[in-house]
This record gives structure tokens, sequence and C-alpha cells, in this order.
């Protein structure tokens, strides 16, 4: 087993050369993703464990990362509250929820309509040498995708109680979800809360950190916390104690490592947008952001948010293997 994931969460990463993994790691940029998708949908894939295992492998086989992610998506939750989601070629996914009554949702237990995420985790465990990642969505974020963006930017100035009542269900889904993930086999969790850093701040901490943080609390295993801007909020994010924060990149990871206690790990923070450049300027990049970072135990080589799909993969190679050959 590659341990220098582990290593580098609990700060303790003494090897030589920092983990490395991608946010989005499997997904279009893949020849080998594009043809499974060719023959089936998205529902299909996060839906069927084999095809779900597969695709989860696919960035392992070919670029010798030093972690695994369940390929599923944040949005699969919703089907704890009885909804679905759908996700329509080229455009935003959508889940079908237009009620005001939030009191009507009522939770069903993970294991029951999530069980097809547990059966992909028992499916790839055995075959992998590095840990696997779970995950969820901050419920923020969730709730975002649920109500919409206008009718959530509504609630959170003139209903807040109503969307303070659909957080709660939403937290509490996710913290069984995650326990789910942990039984059924993953060795971390990532949470992420990509659209709540984005909100105002007094909202941001009323609608999402206290939500955070419950969740971070029932989880027994590592926690990473992903939200876009979380470059602004360093120490409130680190007062919730994940075990790691991964940043978006907005400032230099060096100078964000001496905003957060040294018991909590960081991961980021390239922008996914340097890989669309040349292999040249990746390599330069790189060079400079590991010298920056050098014989840092607590620190994991990450994108500032999600590879995009029309990003050359000799780029995402070439990102992977400026780690590899640190010495
Ligand atoms: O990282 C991985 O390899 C694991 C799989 C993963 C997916 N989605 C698969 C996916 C993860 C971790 C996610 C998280 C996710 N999903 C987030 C949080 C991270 C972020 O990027 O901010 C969010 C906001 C979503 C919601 C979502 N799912 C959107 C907005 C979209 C459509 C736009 C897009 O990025 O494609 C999806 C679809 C989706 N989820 C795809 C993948 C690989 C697209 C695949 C395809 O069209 O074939």
């Amino acid at each position: 087993m590659n341990n220098r994931f582990l290593n580098a969460l609990a700060c303790k990463n003494l090897d030589g050369r920092p983990p490395v993994w991608l946010m989005r790691q499997a997904g279009r940029y893949m020849p080998e993703y594009r043809k499974l998708r060719e023959k089936y949908s998205l529902h299909q894939l996060f839906h069927t464990p084999d095809l779900a295992a597969e695709v989860t492998l696919q960035p392992i086989k070919r670029f010798g990362v030093d972690a695994a992610i369940v390929f599923s998506d944040i949005l699969v939750i919703v089907e704890m509250l009885g909804l679905s989601v759908q996700f329509p070629e080229g455009k935003s996914p959508f889940v079908d929820y237009d009620e005001d009554d939030v009191q009507s949702l009522y939770l069903r237990p993970a294991e029951e309509t999530l069980s097809y995420v547990g059966k992909t985790i028992g499916l790839v465990k055995p075959q992998l040498t590095v840990p696997l990642i779970g995950f969820c969505g901050g419920p923020y974020t969730v709730a975002s995708y649920l109500l919409g963006k206008e009718r959530i930017a509504k609630w959170v100035q003139q209903e807040p109680a109503k969307l303070h009542k659909l957080l709660e269900k939403i937290t509490q889904a996710s913290i069984d979800y995650l326990q789910m993930q942990a039984k059924a086999g993953v060795d971390v969790i990532q949470i992420f809360d990509s659209w709540a850093g984005l909100l105002p701040r007094d909202e941001f901490f009323a609608f999402s950190l206290n939500y955070l943080r419950q969740m971070i609390a029932s989880v027994s295993l590592p926690v990473i916390l992903f939200t876009r801007g979380s470059s602004i909020y360093p120490k409130e994010l680190a007062e919730l104690q994940p075990a790691a924060i991964s940043f978006d990149g907005q400032k230099e990871i060096s100078s964000l490592r001496k905003e957060v206690p040294s018991h909590i790990a960081i991961q980021g923070n390239l922008d996914p947008e340097v890989l669309l450049g040349s292999q040249a300027s990746v390599e330069e990049k790189m060079k400079a952001l590991l010298i920056s970072m050098k014989n840092e135990p607590g620190y994991i080589v990450n994108l500032g948010h999600g590879v995009l799909p029309k990003t050359p993969i000799e780029n995402v190679q070439a990102f992977v293997d400026s780690v590899r050959s640190v010495a």
C-alpha cells in the first residue's frame, strides 16, 4: 500500500515528495472515459457499480496518482430525500423539486437508496494500492442544485428558517451517507462545498460553516474540506478541524500554509486553467509550486478546482510526473 497520501493528511509525510491526485481526475478529457460515455449515459455510469468501478480506476492505471476517488456525483444524495437528479448533456444538473414544503421531505437510509455506491467501493477497494477517497457535497452546494440558483438566493434573504430546515435534512443525509461509505471501505472523505465560499461572509457562516462542522465531527476518517473561496477563510475553515483544507488558486499555497495550524494539512492549488496551456508552462509552474512547498510534511498536490473537460491529457501526465520526479 502506498501510504504517502495518508501520511501527508496526518502531516507526517517525510518521503521526499508530496502525494498527488486531481479533483475530477476521471472525466471527459480521458479517451477511455469518452469511449464508455459513447455507450452509457452519466446516470448509468453512476448507478452501475461495475462501470463506476472501472471509471474510478482509469486515472489510477494511466497516471500513477497517489489516491483514487470513487466515481459518483455529489448530487446522487438527493435520492435519500426521495428526489432524483438528471444530468442533461452540456447543461447544469437538474433536481426535480418544485415544492416549497421542506417538511414533507423525509430521509431514507443511505444503505438502501445509495447501496450502489457502497457496491462500487467494495469492487474498487481490493484492486487498489493507493487509498480511496469517498465524498459528498456541502449541504449549501447540494441545496443550491436542489432549489436552483434563483430560489436559493431568495430563500437566503426571505426564508432563512425554511432554508435551515432543508440544510439540516441534507446534513443528516450526508452524515449517514459518509458513514455508509466509511463502512464500505473508503479511507478518506472529501467534502465539496463548491458554492458556499462565494456567499457573503455572514451568510457563509450561517448557511455553510455550521453544517460542515457537524459533518466533520461525525466522521471518524480524515476529512478534506474543499470550497471555492477557501483562500479568504483559512482560519475559519481550520477551526472546523478537518484533516486538510483544499485551497483554490487565488493565493500562493506557501502563504496559506502559514495561516493554517501545522497539524492541519493543505491541498492544492494549481489553477485548472494552467493545464490548458503548454506543457512547458505546466512544468514551469509546477517547479515553482514544488520548490515553495519543499519538505512540507502536510502537503498534497492538487488543482484549485476540478480538471476542465478540454484539458490535453499530456498536461495532466506532465502535472503528475513533475511531482513524481521530485528527488
Ligand atoms: O473527481 C472525480 O473523479 C470523482 C467524480 C466527481 C464527479 N462530480 C463526476 C462528474 C466528483 C467528485 C464530482 C463533484 C461535483 N459534482 C461537484 C463538486 C466539485 C466541483 O467541481 O465543484 C459539483 C458542483 C458537482 C455537480 C455536477 N456534476 C455538475 C455541475 C456537473 C455538470 C458540469 C460538469 O462539470 O460536467 C456534473 C456532472 C459530472 N459529475 C461529470 C462528472 C465526471 C461530467 C461527466 C460527463 O458529462 O460525462
